[in-house]
């Protein structure tokens, strides 16, 4: 599956849910997340997240690896999202900044 990493949070653009086919995304306040047992690995959604948040689980960098468990917890809790919404009006401030974890609202 693919998962949502770390640059989402405080980002959340949600630019990614408008290709899911099989609507996968579930939204927290401030980032979203795949649930693993839905998603098909299309990959659709990776080319469109602005923050490049997006990598398949196989692939995933090494200091992002405890998102994968993160996905499949919050999923199963948020709420699905299938529309684009507007991003935070800081977003762009956001992107790119490292370690957000410790500002995920949950
Ligand atoms: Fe949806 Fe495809 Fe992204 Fe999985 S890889 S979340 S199925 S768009
Ligand atoms: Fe997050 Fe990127 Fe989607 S910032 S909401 S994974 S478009």
């Amino acid at each position: 599956a693919f998962v949502v990493t770390d640059n989402c949070i405080k980002c959340k653009y949600t630019d990614c849910v408008e290709v899911c086919p099989v609507d996968a995304f579930f939204e927290g306040p401030n980032f979203l997340v795949i649930d693993p047992s839905i998603c098909i690995d299309c990959a659709l959604c990776v080319p469109e997240c602005p923050a490049e948040a997006i990598y398949q689980d196989t692939e995933i960098p090494d200091d992002q690896v405890h998102y994968i468990s993160l996905n499949d917890e919050l999923s199963q809790k948020w709420p699905v999202i299938t529309e684009l919404k507007p991003a935070p009006q800081d977003a762009d401030e956001w992107n790119g900044v490292p370690d957000k974890l410790h500002l995920l609202d949950k």
